[in-house]
């Protein structure tokens, strides 16, 4: 038995059989669990809700709502997907182990319950649950300063989210993978991270930038990579945060690569960030029509600045949605459902607008 009074992790039980259900709670209770034992599983969703709950042990049979019921509904809840879910099931049936796993079940106890089995796994689960916290509260405050760079920028909004679907739905056009795909909505939101550390006076200037300021500008796709590297599950974020200010001519920034030596991902954002920033209202124009931008974006495709394939698969994308994209897309982002995040407009396109000379006389 625990001598700790913290508890070693908060259980939820949840069987319609009140015996079964007071010896899963006496066993856990003894080795040190908090439990929260419910007789159904409308009860049982709304404690996994209400709770944080770091494993759930929940009977398959139930009146109403069955275990696997219970189970799908959690793991098609943001802030219940990633709670470790055991069904309790009947000597091994197969049939309810392949219902379960559809249903998301992390794992399975046989009936009846054996002290030693049910100990073992709950130590195991309760852990991997305490990793994949922190992760999450990593990722969560990483998302929480990007959101808050954007803040600092009052005059539009929206533009992270835009940016991320407008990036994931020509992800999708391109056939990239599920992996890309979610890289594109992180880098959406996270891309320009790196401005936390430029100054105010020089992030919201509104007239051009010296040689000086333009440094310390540039410097944001470095510093951004710096801040997620730590971020194991950011890994394929970074090319896009580094890179995304980089031209198919070299010259770009930070490390002048040329064309396919520019990750796609990063091209992907690219081709988007500038269209975003192009028809959207800016302190010193209105916004342009999509026509105009797409008329710029071929004209910087011409100079050797973009990826033309890109720009023109975008072009298509736009004139057969054009109302498409308020949809809301799958691609989960942890800690961040879709349409969540705080985003005020940022200025992170104006930069690329500043470094493209052309554009600002343009406007
Ligand atoms: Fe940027």
């Amino acid at each position: 038995m625990s001598t700790s009074t913290r508890p070693l992790g908060n259980i939820l039980v949840a069987d319609d059989n009140q015996s079964a259900r007071d010896m899963l709670e006496m066993m856990l209770r003894t080795h040190g669990y908090r439990v929260f034992a419910v007789a159904d599983g409308p009860q049982a969703l709304a404690v996994l809700q209400q709770e944080s709950i770091d494993l759930a042990l929940i009977d398959v049979v139930m009146p109403g709502q069955t275990g696997f019921d219970v189970c799908r509904a959690a793991k098609e809840l943001p802030a219940t997907r990633l709670t470790p879910i055991v069904l309790i099931t009947g000597l091994g049936r197969v049939e309810d182990r392949v219902q379960g796993i559809e249903a998301g079940a992390d794992d399975f106890l046989n009936k009846p319950v054996r002290k030693e089995e049910l100990l073992a796994r709950v130590k195991s689960l309760v852990r991997i649950k305490r990793f994949t916290d922190e992760l999450e509260s990593a990722e969560t405050v990483v998302f929480t300063l990007a959101a808050s760079i954007e803040a600092k920028d009052p005059y539009t909004e929206g533009h992270c989210d835009r940016l991320s679907r407008y990036s994931v739905a020509l992800g999708e056009r391109l056939g990239l993978s599920q992996e890309d795909l979610v890289s594109l909505r992180r880098g959406g939101v996270v891309h320009d991270i790196g401005k936390v550390a430029v100054p105010e006076c020089v992030l919201l200037k509104p007239g051009p930038l010296d040689a000086h300021e333009r440094e310390q500008m540039e410097a944001h796709t470095v510093i951004g990579a710096r801040i997620c590297a730590p971020l194991k599950s950011f890994r394929e974020v970074l090319p896009i945060i580094r890179w995304h200010h980089e031209r198919q001519d070299g010259t770009g920034y930070p490390d002048h690569l040329r064309s396919d030596q520019i990750p796609l991902t990063a091209r992907v954002l690219q081709t988007v960030d500038i269209y975003d920033a192009l028809t959207t209202d800016r302190p010193y124009r209105k916004a342009l029509s999509s026509e105009r931008a797409f008329a710029i974006l071929h004209d910087e495709v011409r100079r050797g600045w973009w990826d033309g394939t890109l720009v023109n698969e975008f072009e298509k994308l736009r004139n057969e949605l054009p109302g498409g994209w308020t949809e809301q897309t799958a691609v989960p982002v942890l800690g961040f459902p879709y349409g969540s995040a705080p985003g005020k407009r940022d200025r992170l396109t104006d930069e690329n607008e500043l470094s493209t000379g052309s554009l600002r006389s343009l406007l």
